[in-house]
């Protein structure tokens, strides 16, 4: 539990790694971060995915949530108000790496702390990475300052990295291509 001053009262946060339960929460604010980057139709992921994924076996990701008190909670009731949500990567050239994936704060609780809360507490369970990397639009200013702020650098500015992806269709070919077994 860490308390942040807020502009009208002590925000007390509880950080912790998510549980099944979460991942109502975790799904709502996936669709809410997806409507922020004006893209609402591209998420398409369910809570009964996010459970079956992140509490498999060998999960394909971990994810920390932001829990305020009851008495702070969000206009519509939720008490979970932010994560962050990540999994490993490998560099070839440094090793074991996190990648965070999202990073997400409703808009009434921004502004107190709890973006970096979430980011520092990912850098800390994963303390035995060199790299946290994540990628972010280019017309997100404040999250690409709030990055620039906490001593980021911008990999597309000083070394001109692209961020490339197959899908659909792209990707069936490349399974379709694949040599025999
Ligand atoms: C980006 C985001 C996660 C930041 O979370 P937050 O809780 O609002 O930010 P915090 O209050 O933790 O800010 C922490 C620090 O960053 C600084 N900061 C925040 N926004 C900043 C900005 N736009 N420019 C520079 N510094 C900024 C704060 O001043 C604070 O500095 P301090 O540590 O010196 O006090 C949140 O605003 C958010 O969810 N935005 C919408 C979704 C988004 O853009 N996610 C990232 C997608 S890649």
């Amino acid at each position: 539990m860490s308390s942040v001053n807020c502009h009208l009262f002590c925000l007390s946060v509880y950080y912790y790694r998510f549980h099944k339960e979460d991942c109502k929460d975790v799904a709502r604010m996936i669709m809410e971060l997806a409507v922020f980057e004006k893209m609402p139709d591209q998420a398409k992921i369910s809570h009964e995915e996010l459970e079956r994924d992140g509490f498999c076996q060998n999960p394909f990701f971990e994810c920390l949530v932001a829990e305020v008190s009851d008495e702070h909670r969000s206009k519509d009731g939720h008490t979970v108000v932010g994560y962050g949500l990540y999994y490993y990567t490998y560099s070839t050239w440094k090793g074991r790496s996190v990648y965070l994936e999202d990073l997400y704060v409703m808009p009434e609780f921004r502004g107190n702390g709890i973006g970096k809360g979430l980011m520092c507490k990912v850098a800390k369970v994963k303390k035995q990475c060199v790299r946290l990397q994540l990628a972010v639009l280019d017309w997100n200013s404040p999250a690409r300052d709030f990055y620039a702020a906490k001593g980021a650098q911008d990999l597309t500015d000083s070394e001109g990295w692209h961020f490339i992806r197959f899908d659909g269709l792209s990707l069936d070919n490349l399974v379709k291509d694949a040599p025999k077994d």
